[in-house]
C-alpha cells in the first residue's frame, strides 16, 4: 500500500494496523508480527498497571500506538469528566500515542454509563454543544481530537441536518480530525436508507486521518455493528471509494467478538492492499475521481428498522 498521501493534522500514514486485544497478547509478544501499528481501547489501559499495561509498554517500544476511546461522551449534557481527560492525556503521553480518537456520540447522562455509543440529534444547537465541548477537550489533551462516525439504529425525528453535514461542520469549527469507519457508514446506510457513497463524497476528505474496517451482523431487518467477522464485499467497495477520495490513510481492522487467531486477523487487514492496488494517485488529481458506484442493496426486502423498533415499543 502506498503511504505517499499527505499527513493529516501532521499525522503520518501508518499503514495497515489491527486492534490490540488480550487474546493475542502472548502471540504478539512471542512472534512480534510484521504489523504496521496497533490501536488500543483507551479505557482498557488507563487504570491498569498489570499485565495489559506491561504488554502495551513493550509494544509501544516497537510499534506505533493509536488510542481509541469509548467514554468521552462528547454529546452528553453531563459535564465533561476532567479526571478522565487527565488520565487519557497521561496515557497518551506515556505510550507516545500518534493520536487519540473517540466517537460522535454520547454514552450516558446523569452520571450513568449506558456502555453504548448512542446517537446525537443532528441539529444546529447540538452542533454548537458538541463543538464547544470539543474545544475544551482538545485544550485539555493538548492535541487535536479525532472523532469517529458511529453506527446507528434509530434517528431523531427532530434532526435538521444529515449526519455527514453535522460531521463536516463539526470538523470545520473545531479543526478536529476524522476517523471514518467505513463499515459504520454501510451499517447506517442500510438501517436508515441513505446512499453510502453520498456520505463518503460529503466528508471533508482532507481531515480524515484514519479508516476503520470491520465485520457486522445482518439481522434481516437491520444490520448491527458487531465486529465479529470478516469485512464483506460491499464494505470493501466503499473502502476503495474512500481510498480514492482521500488518497489513502492509516487503516485499522476491528474484531471484537468471535476473535480469531492473530494470523487470521492480520491476513484480513492485509486484504486492503489488494483492494486499493492501482488506485493511488496524487491528491491534486482527486477532482477527477471515478464516478461513484452503488452497492446493490434491496431496501424493499426488509422492513425499515425504525418500523420494527416502533412495533416493539408498542
Ligand atoms: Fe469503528
Amino acid at each position: 500500500m502506498s503511504r505517499s498521501s499527505q499527513p493529516r493534522l501532521g499525522h503520518d500514514h501508518l499503514g495497515l494496523g489491527v486492534g490490540l486485544r488480550s487474546p493475542h497478547f502472548q502471540h504478539i509478544l512471542q512472534h512480534q508480527p510484521d504489523v504496521d501499528w496497533f490501536e488500543i481501547i483507551s479505557e482498557n489501559f488507563m487504570d491498569s498497571q498489570g499485565r495489559p499495561r506491561f504488554v502495551l509498554d513493550e509494544l509501544a517500544e516497537r510499534y506505533p500506538i493509536v488510542m481509541h476511546g469509548v467514554s468521552l461522551s462528547i454529546g452528553s449534557s453531563d459535564p465533561l469528566n476532567f479526571d478522565y481527560l487527565r488520565r487519557l492525556k497521561r496515557l497518551a503521553d506515556e505510550v507516545n500515542a500518534r493520536w487519540v480518537s473517540d466517537h460522535v456520540c454520547w454514552t450516558g447522562v446523569a452520571g450513568l454509563n449506558a456502555h453504548d455509543l448512542l446517537p446525537i440529534p443532528f441539529t444546529e444547537d447540538k452542533l454548537a454543544h458538541v463543538t464547544r465541548r470539543m474545544r475544551i477537550v482538545q485544550d485539555a489533551l493538548e492535541r487535536p481530537l479525532v472523532l469517529e462516525n458511529p453506527s446507528s439504529y434509530v434517528e431523531f425525528a427532530g434532526s435538521t441536518l444529515r449526519e455527514w453535514d453535522f460531521i463536516r461542520s463539526m470538523t470545520e469549527e473545531t479543526g478536529c480530525g476524522l476517523l471514518l469507519d467505513v463499515n459504520n457508514v454501510y451499517v447506517s446506510s442500510v438501517n436508515h436508507d441513505f446512499d453510502p457513497f453520498e456520505y463518503l463524497r460529503s466528508m471533508p476528505h482532507e481531515r480524515i486521518v484514519q479508516f476503520h474496517l470491520a465485520g457486522h451482523t445482518n439481522c434481516g431487518t437491520h444490520l448491527v455493528d458487531t465486529h465479529d467477522g470478516p469485512v464483506i464485499d460491499p464494505v470493501w467497495e466503499l473502502y476503495r471509494e474512500a481510498h480514492r477520495l482521500t488518497g489513502g490513510v492509516s487503516t485499522l481492522l476491528e474484531w471484537d467478538a468471535q476473535i480469531p487467531a492473530f494470523p487470521v486477523l492480520h491476513a484480513e487487514v492485509l486484504k486492503a492492499r489488494d483492494h486499493v492496488a492501482g488506485l493511488d494517485r496524487p491528491l491534486d488529481s482527486l477532482a477527477e475521481t471515478v464516478p461513484p458506484q452503488t452497492v446493490a442493496v434491496d431496501f424493499t426486502a426488509v422492513p425499515h428498522p425504525a418500523t420494527v423498533i416502533r412495533a416493539e415499543c408498542e
